[in-house]
């Protein structure tokens, strides 16, 4: 089974181009079958200032009070995942909304309960429930929530949980949809990177918040031997002719994905 992961910020899902589900289609004719996950930033943040919440990132990552734990699985699950599923529904694609929890779909631990509260890193996904789901010509479209072993929710980075399941379901592809056109250095798309070199853009802190988890989770995707990992943005056409816009990871110096 040809796979694309498509990892869709929840910073775009208000502002996405009417060419994103056309190059859907494309990608579909082209024989993929297509996994979501999606983010929901803004729309937690907006929940969070409503009832009057405090909320800290450290490295990109939301830290999770319990409290700031429930106000993220009600936003992910009751209207950023809706708001998704409906609109690729409107748009022609038959789209099921899933809870990444639900029927141990993604099981997580603990990154460092004392620093970051309910955060989680994905340790395994039940692959055979998706590939059943896909084998349905449904798209499954997950939050990113877990299950830890002692059967708590996690919050788990988008962009993470992601890399997690396009790794277990050995995708053909994996791409993280954004605001932004790819890694950008003095406001210019930097269209191809190396391990090396994007660890040097976070060490020179040119890849900084959000854009972090995101490329540190493209390269352990490439590590693992997908080859095709590209950060695009969803506000204009990234997929047209065949041609992709955006930064493309690659393992290897100077070998392009
Ligand atoms: N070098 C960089 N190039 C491009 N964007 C960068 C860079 N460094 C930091 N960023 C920031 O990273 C942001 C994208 O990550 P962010 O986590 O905000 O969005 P997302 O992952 O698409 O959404 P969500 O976190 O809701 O899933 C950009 O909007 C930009 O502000
Ligand atoms: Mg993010």
């Amino acid at each position: 089974m040809k796979i694309l992961l498509i990892k869709l910020g929840g910073s775009i899902l208000n502002h996405l181009h009417e060419s994103f589900f056309s190059s859907l289609r494309d990608l579909q004719n082209d024989g993929y079958r297509l996994i979501f996950v999606h983010g929901g930033g803004p729309d937690i943040d907006w929940m969070l200032e409503k009832m009057e919440i405090a909320s800290e990132f450290h490295r990109g990552l939301r830290k999770t009070t319990p409290e700031v734990l429930n106000v993220v699985e009600l936003v992910l699950s009751g209207k950023t995942n809706r708001r998704l599923v409906s609109m690729l529904q409107r748009h022609g694609f038959r789209a099921i909304g899933l809870h990444g929890s639900d029927a141990h779909l993604l099981e997580g631990k603990y990154i460092d309960q004392h620093g970051l509260g309910e955060v989680g890193e994905i340790t395994s996904v039940n692959c055979k429930m998706i590939t059943d789901i896909l084998q349905l010509d449904l798209i499954p479209v997950l939050t990113p929530l877990a299950l830890s072993q002692s059967g708590t929710t996690l919050n788990v980075n988008a962009d993470m949980a992601a890399g997690a399941i396009a790794k277990a379901m050995n995708a053909e592809s994996c791409i993280f949809v954004t605001d932004v056109k790819g890694v950008l250095r003095e406001n210019r798309l930097v269209d191809f990177l190396t391990i090396e070199a994007a660890e040097q853009l976070i060490t020179d802190q040119v890849i900084i918040g959000g854009m972090i988890p995101k490329v540190k989770t493209a390269l352990a995707v490439v590590q693992e031997g997908i080859g095709k990992v590209r950060i695009v943005s969803g506000k204009e056409p990234f997929f047209s002719g065949g041609r992709w816009i955006g930064t493309t990871f690659s393992g290897k110096a100077g070998v392009q994905a």
